[in-house]
């Protein structure tokens, strides 16, 4: 089926009322991408940059308020250092295109991570893109850059932990309480996660906040996700019945 068939299809079957409120995309199988057209990996990471674009101009139109889109784990110091150095230097070239669009389209960006051992022009770019779109209303974009669910949880509790020896904490605390120690402080959890390139795992993304997300899983490799698969993925999860525990 013709790639616009499809997308007037899914149109007519989504409810625009009902979209998921927050997004959250594991981006993989940029490697995977390349190396079967015979390219090198970060052939797969440049085109992934391109299906971020586009990705969350989707997002925006479709009505989604929160994207959270996982760009480098706590893990992925591990790969060989040209390809953390390539993929350290995709947000600035990320930044440098599409901010006048993010701050004309009245986006938000926000880092989730650890930004203290992000290099100093990654640092700079997603600064940059923060301060810009700081005072923006509209749909918020973080980005998960040198993201780790459990470092996160243990950032966290040691956070909880000074302000307990500072005596702001009386008590035991809750679930709310423990929310407000988070990258993700001020964000509803995410309604729906969507992993690409076939893997069926988290990999230490949102270990907390994805207690109770719909989980949407496809084979397509990120690099060539696009607005389709978004809409497919949304309209699956408006055909989930979420319990929560309830019968
Ligand atoms: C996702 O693609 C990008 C990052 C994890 C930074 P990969 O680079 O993981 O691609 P595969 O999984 O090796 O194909
Ligand atoms: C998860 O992908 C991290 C990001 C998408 C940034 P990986 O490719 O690093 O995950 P694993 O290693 O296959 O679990
Ligand atoms: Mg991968």
């Amino acid at each position: 089926m013709k790639v616009e068939k499809m997308e007037q299809e899914l149109k007519e079957k989504i409810d625009f009322q009902k979209v998921p409120g927050h997004v959250a995309v594991i981006m993989d199988g940029n490697g995977r991408w390349a190396v079967e057209r015979g390219l090198p990996r970060h052939e797969g990471h440049r085109q992934g940059v391109e299906t971020v674009r586009e990705v969350v101009r989707c997002a925006n139109e479709l009505g989604i308020k929160i994207i959270t889109m996982f760009a480098f784990s706590t893990e992925n110091w591990r790969r060989p250092a040209w390809e953390v150095n390539y993929l350290m230097s995709l947000p600035e070239k990320y930044f440098q295109t599409e901010l006048p669009e993010l701050i004309r389209e009245n986006v938000k960006v926000n880092l989730l991570g650890d930004s203290s051992r992000l290099p100093g022009k990654v640092k700079k770019a997603v600064d940059e893109g923060t301060e810009a779109t700081r005072n923006n209303t509209g749909m918020i974009l973080n980005f998960a850059l040198n993201y780790g669910g459990r470092s996160e949880i243990l950032l966290a509790v040691n956070r909880m932990l000074q302000d307990a020896r500072e005596g702001k904490i009386k008590g035991k605390v809750n679930e709310k309480d423990f929310n407000r120690y988070l990258y993700t402080s001020e964000l509803p959890d995410p309604d729906l996660l969507i992993r690409t390139s076939g893997e069926k795992r988290i990999s230490n993304f949102l270990l907390w906040q994805l207690a109770y997300s719909e989980l949407w899983f496809t084979e397509v490799y990120w690099p060539d996700f696009s607005k389709v698969h978004l809409m497919e993925a949304v309209y699956d999860y408006q055909l989930r019945k979420r319990r929560f525990g309830k019968v």
